[in-house]
Parts: C-alpha cells; sequence; structure tokens
C-alpha cells in the first residue's frame, strides 16, 4: 500500500532529518529509487509531474508506484508535484495518490490562499495530504526572468498556512529547478528559512534541490554531452537546510543527468549493442546511486 505522506514527514520534522522526493517518468527509474530507499531503509516519496503524466500516462505511473510499496518493507509515498491543471490534480485524489501539490504561486497571495484552500478541502476529505507554494522558485515557475526570484516572506508564510491549512509549504529561498541554478557562488538564504521555521509549524519543502555532482557532470561530458556551466545545490546547503526545517528535498535533475551519462557510455563503449536492456540497465544503477548518495546526506537512511 502506499505510505503517507504526512505521517513521513511528520516523522522528519520531530527527528529533524529529511525526506527525498524523487521525479519518476519510467520504470528504470522507479526501480532505481525503490531499491536505494530499500537498501538504505529509507521512506522515499516518487513524485509525478503533470509532464510525466502527459509521457507516460497517470495510470501507469500510478501503478509502477503501487506495485512498488506493496512488494516493498519501506514506505512508498505517491505526489503530485507542481499540480497546476485542477482536472489533473482531481485525478490523482481521486486515484489515491498519497499527496498532491497545488502549485499556486504564480497567482497574487489572496488567489493562491483561494486556490490552495479548494484543493486542500477535496484532498482532505480522502486523507490526502496537500503541498502548497509560497513564493517563486527559479527554473520552470520563472515565469517573470531568472532574475526575479521572490524569496517567501516569513510573515506571509504563516498566514498562508493557516488559512489554507496545508500539510506542508514549498519554500523560495534561493534555488532553482534545473541544471543552472546558479551564475555565481551558490548562495541559499538559509536566514529567510530560519524566520519562516520560527513562524511555520508545518514541514518545509526544498525545490530545485538537486546537487548536479561532479563525477556524473564529467562522465557525461566525456561521453559527448554539453553541459557547459551547470551549478546545483552544494551539498553542505542541503545539510544545513535540512537543519533548518527542510523536510522534504526535491530531485530531478540529478536522476537525468544520471540517466543521461549512463546510456551515453553504453551507447559510446558498445556500438553493436542495440538491446534496450543493456542501455538502460546502468541508467537504473547509476540512477540508484545517485540516490543513495542523496537518501544518506538528508539523513533518512536507517528512518523506515
Ligand atoms: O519541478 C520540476 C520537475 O523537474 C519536473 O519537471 O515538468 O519537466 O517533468 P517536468
Ligand atoms: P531539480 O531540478 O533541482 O532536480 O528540482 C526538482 C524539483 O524541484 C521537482 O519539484
Ligand atoms: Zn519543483
Amino acid at each position: 500500500m502506499l505510505a503517507n505522506t504526512k505521517k513521513i514527514l511528520e516523522k522528519a520534522r520531530k527527528e529533524n532529518y529529511a525526506v527525498g522526493h524523487f521525479n519518476i517518468n519510467n520504470m528504470e527509474t522507479v526501480q532505481a529509487i525503490v531499491k536505494a530507499a530499500e537498501n538504505l531503509k529509507s521512506p522515499v516519496i516518487l513524485a509525478i509531474s503533470e509532464g510525466a503524466i502527459k509521457y507516460a500516462g497517470l495510470e501507469y505511473l500510478y501503478n509502477l508506484a503501487l506495485i512498488s510499496s506493496k512488494n516493498s518493507k519501506v514506505p512508498i509515498a505517491l505526489h503530485l508535484d507542481h499540480g497546476k491543471d485542477l482536472k489533473i490534480i482531481k485525478r490523482c485524489i481521486k486515484i489515491g495518490f498519497s499527496s498532491v501539490m497545488i502549485d499556486a504561486s504564480h497567482e497574487n497571495f489572496e488567489t493562491n490562499i483561494n486556490l490552495t484552500k479548494k484543493i486542500v478541502k477535496l484532498a482532505h476529505k480522502k486523507k490526502i495530504s496537500v503541498e502548497a507554494e509560497l513564493g517563486t522558485i527559479g527554473g520552470i515557475e520563472d515565469y517573470v526572468s531568472s532574475k526575479k526570484i521572490i524569496y517567501t516572506d516569513p510573515y506571509k508564510a504563516e498566514e498562508f498556512v493557516k488559512r489554507t491549512g496545508c500539510d506542508f509549504l514549498a519554500v523560495a529561498i534561493g534555488t532553482s529547478h534545473g541544471a543552472y541554478k546558479f551564475k555565481g557562488k551558490a548562495h541559499l538564504k538559509i536566514d529567510i528559512l530560519k524566520q519562516i521555521q520560527n513562524k511555520v509549524k508545518i514541514p518545509l519543502v526544498l525545490h530545485g534541490a538537486s546537487s548536479v555532482p561532479k563525477n556524473i557532470v564529467n562522465l557525461a561530458e566525456k561521453y559527448g554531452a554539453n553541459l557547459k556551466g551547470v551549478k546545483g545545490v552544494p551539498e553542505k546547503q542541503l545539510t544545513t537546510s535540512v537543519k533548518n526545517g527542510i523536510c522534504k528535498v526535491n530531485t530531478d535533475t540529478d536522476l537525468r543527468i544520471s540517466f543521461d551519462a549512463a546510456v551515453r557510455k553504453v551507447i559510446k563503449n558498445q556500438p553493436k549493442d542495440f538491446d534496450p536492456r543493456h542501455i538502460l540497465g546502468p541508467a537504473r544503477d547509476l540512477i540508484q546511486k545517485t540516490v543513495e548518495r542523496k537518501i544518506k546526506i538528508l539523513g533518512s537512511d536507517n528512518k523506515a
């Protein structure tokens, strides 16, 4: 059975560690994440974006997660990432996700509150928890320009959580989605995070948390990728964020680069091999290693 995201994250908040949210699009990625979680006895959150639904189909991805959770000894939750389309959010609630995100962060404060309240009401009826977002995280949500990231206002965050009844809050403290997070030195606003943590007593979520590990980038580039200028969140800053209230850490880009690097390597080294299992198997293995590394950084190993 799928695990309860709220329970997983409330435990993490009490015991001061974070649980990894990892985006899934296909079977290999699901298997890699689940195996990593099982190896390290860690709870884990599988996440599906609206783009993933478009690519693979809601029922396919839901059932991959469901089968994994049925066969596993560790808690595996299923979450809708960046829900913007109300119809999709409702489908995820209906089919039985563990949690959904309503991302109305691009709307004004009152509209964000109203949309979030509406989803909270629908989801809570089915005991499904809700993540909402306040402020803007760069990258895919950066509707204005990458220079215009709006950090979460701690006072507004307090009011937002009170008025919406959301279960987890995604905060904007300087991260952005994708592989190009910082032009200069990486810097998260830990001072803002501390203020939010003082005012908001629910689990906080860090989006855009990929570290873009050098060894994986080097591997991908060795086999032909062009990843000039990529920069992620340094692992030390992730640890600091977790110490200051981040309980859910979202990672997608690191899995994508791992997949890419491993596939490129096989194709280059084995030009006569066209068996998809030989091409995708090493990608699965490398994603597993990447997830294991992340779980250890977040401190959720042995917490299942
Ligand atoms: O937060 C965004 C995730 O990386 C999902 O990205 O919308 O391309 O699936 P996607
Ligand atoms: P990354 O692009 O840093 O992996 O962030 C993923 C994310 O925030 C998914 O919601
Ligand atoms: Zn995100």
